[in-house]
């Protein structure tokens, strides 16, 4: 079934929103209390990340943490990804987004990140030859997500099994301790691709 075209132009801003400078950028959606973010922060310290989270208290974690160790190119952002990406992202200024983890409702398929109109949003954000690293430790999520990539979305990707002593972020720890297998795609985007959104410039907290 075709996928509908995401409305981007009805997205509220979220709030205390601020508009970022149009310079490559990583994204993690979903960042939890930022385990991976200051990670990746501590070894990329010259690289801009935005690290976003809706929930209140996980995102107070992560933030606290960033505060012990500064770091001018880290952003935690508290919002809900889908109204801050498309007021803040400028088309293909986005090298990797970063979705570890996310866990949807099993119920609700429309919830799952390659079954979104959303998805080619994020898709035109993403710089030619960039990545997206989707992880998940729910097998039917992972091949679900495939046959969107290969019917839908038309993007080559790689699955990769997660080593078990890989300590990324808190909820890969916990599956890998359960003994669950653990996987990613990483889905890279070609030369010439185009989607619906490639002329769409940030809304930049301008309001419907
Ligand atoms: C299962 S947790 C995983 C957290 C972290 N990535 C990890 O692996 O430990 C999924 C997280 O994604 C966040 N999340 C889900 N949808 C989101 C959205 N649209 N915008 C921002 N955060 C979102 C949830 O609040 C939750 O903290």
């Amino acid at each position: 079934m075709p996928i509908r075209q995401f409305q981007a132009q009805r997205m509220v801003a979220p709030r205390q929103f601020k508009p970022i400078e149009n310079k490559p950028v990583v994204i993690e959606i979903g960042a939890g209390k930022g385990k991976h973010a200051l990670l990746f922060a501590q070894q990329y310290p010259d690289t801009t990340l935005y690290a976003i989270e809706r929930t209140r208290e996980k995102f107070d974690a992560m933030q606290k943490q960033a505060t012990l160790t500064p770091n001018s190119h880290f952003h935690p952002i508290h919002a809900d990804a889908l109204p801050w990406i498309t007021h803040a992202l400028y088309p293909k200024q986005v090298s990797t987004f970063y979705i570890l983890y996310p866990n949807p409702e099993p119920h609700n398929s429309a919830q799952r990140w390659l079954n979104m109109p959303f998805f080619e949003f994020l898709l035109s954000r993403l710089v030619e030859g960039g990545q997206i690293i989707l992880a998940s430790n729910i097998v039917d999520y992972i091949a679900e997500a495939e046959q969107q990539l290969l019917q839908v979305w038309k993007l080559p990707y790689e699955k990769q099994t997660i080593a078990s002593d890989s300590s990324r972020t808190h909820f890969e720890v916990k599956y890998l301790a359960r003994g669950e297998l653990c996987q990613q795609l990483v889905m890279t985007k070609p030369q010439h691709y185009t989607t619906r959104f490639d002329d769409f410039m940030p809304l930049n907290g301008v309001n419907p």
